[in-house]
């Protein structure tokens, strides 16, 4: 592909077909994202690679989670109070999950959120249709592939950054080979659960996780929200 076609082949996908990704491919793909520059070359991440029986192992946690909470949220004080602090709901993430953005930030997400549940034809009011949305990060969108970055969490930003550069790239690279791909900051939230299953050194910290595979003819795959225009990211010399 012309590198413009693989740049706006690269769209968030969140419905998958069942057609498996080889594990050469994948090779592939990481080795491909290895070329991303990091900061003294440091390379300050890592990943974890779930497909098939463990993959489906930690969905049904994940979502086990995510019921649960799901569950307490509709409860009423005290019920709420107690089960949310005693019922295993709570975040365990290795970042505390940020949900305040400041009001500029909070109008883009905002029309983000009405974008994809209006593709999908989910109405303001219905919070039941926007958890059962919510629910499929937790089937990883039926991927046959999900990957968690995980982090180093001695370098601060500039690990965040070698990882977003890493995971663009493999995003790109899986964009040339006809997949898809959606980035899931929403996985990370119940990290601890995520890292039951690996043998993760302790330094390193789940900060996203990545469904992949083959973009299946779904609704929600047409949604694509707008981007920002030049000059609106641009800073005006003094
Ligand atoms: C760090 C990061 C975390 C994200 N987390 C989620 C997520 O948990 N669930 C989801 O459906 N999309 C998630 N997305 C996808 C964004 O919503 C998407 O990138 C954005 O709306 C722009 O759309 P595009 O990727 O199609 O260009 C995430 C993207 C990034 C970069």
């Amino acid at each position: 592909m012309e590198f413009e076609e693989v740049l706006s082949a690269r769209k968030s996908t969140r419905a998958f077909t069942d057609q498996d990704v080889s594990d050469a491919l994948l090779q592939e793909l990481l080795q491909e994202a290895l070329t991303a520059p990091s900061s003294t070359n440091t390379q300050a991440y890592r990943v974890a690679v779930a497909t098939g029986h463990l993959k489906e192992k930690i969905s049904e946690a994940l979502t086990a989670k995510y019921d649960r909470a799901m569950w307490v949220q509709k409860q009423k004080f005290p019920v709420k109070l107690v089960a949310g602090a005693l019922g295993g709901v709570m975040p365990n993430g290795d970042f505390k999950p940020d949900m305040n953005y400041p009001p500029e930030l909070k109008k883009r997400a905002i029309e983000c959120g009405k974008g994809l549940y209006g593709t999908l034809g989910i109405e303001r009011h219905d919070r039941e249709g926007r958890n059962r949305q919510m629910r499929k990060n937790f089937e990883f969108f039926d991927a046959p592939v999900e990957l968690f970055l995980f982090i180093h969490g001695e370098r601060g930003v500039y690990s965040a950054l070698d990882g977003g550069i890493f995971l663009q790239t493999l995003m790109l690279a899986a964009a040339n080979r006809g997949l898809g791909t959606c980035a899931q900051a929403s996985v990370a939230m119940w990290g601890g659960t995520v890292r039951r299953f690996f043998d993760i050194e302790h330094d390193y910290k789940l900060v996203c996780g990545l469904s992949l595979g083959y973009p299946a003819e779904d609704i929600v795959n047409t949604f694509q929200p707008e981007k920002r225009r030049v000059e609106d990211i641009c800073f005006k010399a003094r």
